[in-house]
């Protein structure tokens, strides 16, 4: 495979996601051939992303030469047949197997040297690969949004992609300046299944009726100093965006009860209490920046055994600088102990390792730690202790740890 650097990239499908990947290769130098079947989106990408470069100028990051000559780089395409000479092609088009293979089929086919990159994040690139017949070439290249300020890509290896493809991929998206970790040809690659605990486990302390949503953001923002509680960013995102990401991963996991969608979550989706963008989701958003929360369930008193108590606190002693209320400490604990136990068994079925586990939930999503390292500063001990202590207290044995778990990095 021939691939020179001077060669274009290619960005097929210019909404949100491809709007963003063409302005991180434009601003690193590269010319950027952009295609997308409604022709209104490609003139709207190409404005909207120079307007980006002009406020960078307005706020004296880069000059207005620089902005120029990214500007520039920038170059609508009115078919498939101009991104003959690309690198590589990034398809960030509508999250459809059938649509997404097609796509590619045709880019193989008109590119016969260039890395066939797909940002999907749901579907299966070794399927992909094998659907579109151009397997070797085939490689996920999952960026996050919004993609200029996101450090993060995973590259993921199909089973029939070419080491020579995926190398030529991380090479250039550590040139555009990402941060890039591997992940296997897994649900959900490392961030959109680490994290599902983040959501679920505290939906399932509401549900519980331990806790409240503000309560619940509250503790896992001052013990564990996450930017944003679960609950508001959920708001954010979109609560049936949130939804499907947990389906999709659950279901094709083979629907492990650790990652089982919450019913309560769902019924939300189901009133179109979509969060944010609704006016209302976990919280009533009043439209001027104020949220009060929306979700009031029947309280029940947290009671639990002394054990639980013991390994709550001696998880806390190390886990968080900041003191809190019992409440706090085991809305807390009961959080981080599932994501800690879901990075366990996303390493021990290969789906990374423990530092592209930990890079990739620094930046992806902005942990304060990795969950490898949180595990290593609390120590092994005490994680499997408070493991095997929340397990007693449910009836799905979601809190068990992988078989043999030990870390590489302690
Ligand atoms: N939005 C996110 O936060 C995010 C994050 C990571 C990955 N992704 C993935 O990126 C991809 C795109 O997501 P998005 O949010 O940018 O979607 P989007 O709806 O904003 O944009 C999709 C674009 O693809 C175009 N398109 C559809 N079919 C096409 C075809 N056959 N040929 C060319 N263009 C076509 C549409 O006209 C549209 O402009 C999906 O695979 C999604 O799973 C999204």
């Amino acid at each position: 495979m021939m691939s020179q650097a001077s060669n274009p990239i290619g960005v097929i499908g210019t909404g949100t996601m491809g709007a963003g990947i063409a302005q991180t290769a434009a601003a690193a130098g590269w010319k950027v051939k952009l295609f997308d079947t409604n022709a209104e989106s490609v003139t709207q990408a190409i404005q909207s992303v120079g307007k980006r470069f002009d406020r960078l100028v307005e706020k004296e990051r880069i000059t207005e030469d620089q902005a120029t000559s990214c500007k520039a780089n920038l170059i609508a395409a009115k078919d498939l047949e101009e991104l003959h000479d690309c690198d590589l092609i990034v398809e960030a088009i509508i999250e459809e197997f059938d649509i997404k293979t097609n796509v590619l089929k045709q880019l193989g086919e008109i590119a016969s040297g260039a890395v066939l990159a797909t940002n999907t994040s749901s579907l299966s690139v070794s399927d992909l690969g094998e659907a579109c017949g151009f397997a070797d070439r085939v490689v996920g290249l999952h960026f996050f949004n919004p993609a200029p300020i996101m450090p993060l890509v995973e590259v993921v290896k199909g089973e029939g992609t070419s080491q020579q493809a995926v190398q030529r991929a991380i090479l250039l998206a550590e040139a555009w300046g990402k941060k890039v970790v591997q992940a296997s040809d897994t649900p959900g690659f490392i961030v959109n299944r680490v994290a599902r605990p983040y959501y679920l486990e505290s939906w399932r302390i509401v549900e519980d009726g331990f806790a409240t949503v503000n309560e619940v953001d509250e503790a896992l923002q001052l013990l564990g100093e996450f930017r944003m509680g679960p609950f508001m960013l959920t708001d954010l995102i979109g609560q049936d965006i949130n939804v499907a990401t947990t389906n999709s991963v659950w279901v094709r996991l083979d629907r492990p009860s650790r990652l089982a969608p919450s019913p309560l979550q769902a019924s939300l989706v189901e009133h179109h209490h979509l969060g944010k963008k609704s006016g209302r989701g976990a919280y009533a958003h009043d439209g001027e920046g104020n949220a009060t929360p929306a979700i009031i369930l029947e309280r029940n008193e947290l009671e639990i055994s002394d054990e639980l108590t013991n390994a709550i606190n001696a998880f806390c002693l190390e886990a968080t600088r900041t003191s809190g209320s019992q409440l706090a400490k085991y809305i807390f604990s009961r959080v981080l102990i599932s994501i800690i136990n879901e990075a366990l068994w996303a390493k021990s079925e290969g789906v990374a390792s423990e530092q592209d586990i930990d890079t990739a939930m620094k930046l992806g999503t902005n942990y304060p730690k990795g969950p490898f390292e949180w595990a290593v500063q609390v120590g092994m001990d005490k994680v499997l202790e408070l493991l095997d202590e929340f397990n007693k207290t449910v009836n799905d044995g979601r809190f068990t740890a992988p078989p043999s778990t030990t870390l590489a990095t302690s």
